[in-house]
């Protein structure tokens, strides 16, 4: 459908997402057609939508109401940014996307995987990644790198059980789509992780 790739990193809180792709920013520092996003935010809009969902004073947001806003968010950032760089035949790598919200709202809130997917393809008007890079490891030892949940953060405070469903659906996800996602072992060294990452982008033809 697009001349680019479209390329997601995805996995519970702290297992090296953003470390990841600080990575990919280095290796495709000085390249012009590698665009770099973050979920949700990404577009004014998008940044502000981002402010209301962590805010730690909005303990009142129902699920609903959470996933609205996650949709929202997106559906800004994917046309204002994602389409136009992927028919411009850039690569756009984002931190987070879709499998995040099945994840966490769909699977962890339990708000359905099928309500919130279909949200998801209203968001993207059906864009899907080429390649979601899932960095698999328990949130217990993902946790214990950050020191602890954030206490800034409200969805890092909701609790063990809950990140410990996020993975689980997590996995479920990459079960159901083996040919988007690939599973990449992130309980090695930043370095392995960041090879491991690499090899897989490679073999799906981004590099
Ligand atoms: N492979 C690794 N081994 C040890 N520590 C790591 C590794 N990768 C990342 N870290 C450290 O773990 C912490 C969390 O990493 P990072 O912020 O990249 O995770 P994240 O997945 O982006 O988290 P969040 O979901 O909160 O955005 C950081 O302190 C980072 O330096
Ligand atoms: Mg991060």
């Amino acid at each position: 459908m697009f001349k680019g790739k479209f390329v997601t990193i995805e996995g519970c809180e702290g297992v090296g997402k953003t470390t990841q792709v600080e990575l990919l920013k280095q290796k495709f520092s000085g390249r012009d057609d590698v665009l770099f996003l973050r979920e949700p935010g990404g577009t004014a809009i998008s940044e502000s939508i981002r402010r209301i969902i962590l805010d730690v004073d909005n303990k009142e947001m129902c699920g609903t109401c959470e996933v609205l806003l996650y949709s929202a968010a997106r559906a800004q950032l994917v046309e204002q940014v994602i389409k136009p760089a992927l028919k411009n035949g850039m690569i756009v790598i984002c931190d987070r996307f879709t499998d995040s919200t099945l994840a966490y709202q769909g699977y962890a809130r339990g708000l359905g995987a099928d309500m919130v997917e279909t949200l998801s393809s209203i968001a993207c008007s059906s864009l899907v990644p080429d390649v979601t890079i899932f960095l698999d490891l328990d949130p217990a030892a993902a946790f214990s790198r950050k020191g602890g949940a954030d206490k800034s953060d409200r969805l890092e405070q909701a609790g063990e059980e809950f990140h410990r469903r996020v993975y689980r659906g997590y996995k479920l996800i990459a079960q159901k789509y083996p040919e988007r996602v690939v599973s990449v072992p992130a309980g090695g060294s930043v370095e392995e992780v960041h090879f491991a990452v690499l090899a897989a982008l490679e073999e799906r033809g981004v590099k």
